[in-house]
């Protein structure tokens, strides 16, 4: 095995340590959705029971407006936690993703830990993944075809992560040319593409010209949850003799540098809405999302579909995954009733605004 090999699996392996076992989060930082509140419907017409939270997604209808977000695989234990993910995706009929492909293309050694997700959930949405440096790198037609083929996607993830890449100690800096090359993918894979942040947001300016690119779904993957400069900086100082490579006064901003997961959806929802050009696309909102209401909220500043890693890893690692899933759900129903929103695309309708004070 050579050394990249090495590096891929054991990043990949530290990843999961590292989230399950330290202090990642945003310093000072929120999603933001705790400065928005709904106003009370008391006079709701529809029955608690009657709720129906089944939303749509690339041709399926799912049960949920929620599915669990690109995390792992690539390494020997990743088919153990690939494998329990994808049995409550199946089980719950929500979509999922795989992590990043890259160690996929490199050799065959862990395929099983990807396509497992498939053979375990063959009836939800599953997206297969792979970083914006490789897209900006150039992807072979074979290797498109390979990503999409181990885990027969409905669609391949993007992950965009620059400041994931600048603390990352063997990170690539190379984002040249990513755009044209993702117009590559989108013109040459048999799939639609997905582009998705990993904790830092997408822009509706970053948004416009990844659409412009033929991207069909946008993850915006604010910030408010893990902040992945701090997991590449654990990992960073664990592997070096170096000093800190910032200032130690531009350290903190930069480590918590990153658009609120509720500004990202907020700003991406009003170009949709402004522009026809953009209002096909499918928004999903994710990072930090923490319960239901938050994803009420994600809902009615204009998102289709909300998504969650960290605490979907942090609640399968203390096998309550699928309670804490359908917690949340039942946190989405409770403020759909007290609005009186009997469906998703009436909760998209319903006023949500900045508390006041
Ligand atoms: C252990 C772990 C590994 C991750 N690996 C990937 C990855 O390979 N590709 C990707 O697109 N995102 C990856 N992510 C990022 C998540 O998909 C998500 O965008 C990010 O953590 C923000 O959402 P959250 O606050 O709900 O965790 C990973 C997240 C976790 C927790």
């Amino acid at each position: 095995m050579n050394e990249t090999k090495t590096i891929t699996t054991d990043r990949k392996e530290s990843h999961v340590e590292i989230c399950l076992n330290r202090d990642v989060g945003f310093d000072g930082k929120t999603t933001g959705f705790e400065r928005y509140e709904f106003a009370h419907n008391a006079a709701p017409e529809i029955h608690f029971n009657e709720i129906d939270l089944s939303a749509d997604i690339l041709g399926y209808r799912v049960s949920y407006p929620f599915m669990i977000s690109s995390m792992t695989g690539g390494y020997g234990k990743a088919e153990n936690l690939n494998r329990s993910l994808a049995q409550i995706a199946e089980k719950l009929n929500i979509p999922l993703g795989v992590g990043s492909m890259r160690q996929a293309l490199e050799n065959s050694l862990y395929r099983e830990s990807f396509s497992i997700v498939r053979q375990t959930a063959p009836s939800v949405p599953v997206f297969a993944n792979i970083g914006a440096p490789e897209v900006a790198k150039g992807l072979k037609d074979e290797e498109l075809h390979t990503l999409v083929d181990i885990v027969q996607a409905d669609g391949l993830i993007v992950h965009l992560n620059p400041a994931q890449e600048l603390f990352q100690p063997e990170g690539n800096t190379d984002f040249r040319n990513f755009l044209s090359g993702l117009r590559k993918v989108a013109e040459n894979i048999a799939v639609p593409v997905i582009a998705k942040e990993v904790g830092c947001g997408i822009s509706a300016d970053t948004a416009a010209s990844l659409i412009d690119a033929g991207v069909q779904i946008i993850d915006v993957a604010g910030a408010g949850g893990i902040s992945w400069q701090k997991v590449e900086e654990e990992r960073y100082l664990e592997q070096s003799q170096h000093e800190n490579r910032f200032s130690d006064s531009a350290l903190g901003e930069l480590l918590n540098w990153g658009i609120p997961t509720a500004q990202c959806v907020a700003e991406i929802a009003s170009l949709k809405e402004k522009e026809p050009k953009y209002s096909h696309i499918t928004l999903v909102a994710s990072g930090g999302i923490s319960n239901g209401i938050e994803i009420a909220k994600a809902l009615a500043l204009g998102a289709d579909m909300c998504a969650s890693a960290g605490m979907m890893l942090k609640s399968l690692h203390h096998g309550r995954l699928e309670e804490t899933i359908l917690t949340w759900m039942n946190d989405l129903r409770a403020v759909m009733f007290l609005t009186g929103a009997k469906n998703i695309k009436q909760l998209q309708k319903t006023r949500i605004t900045i508390k006041k004070g």
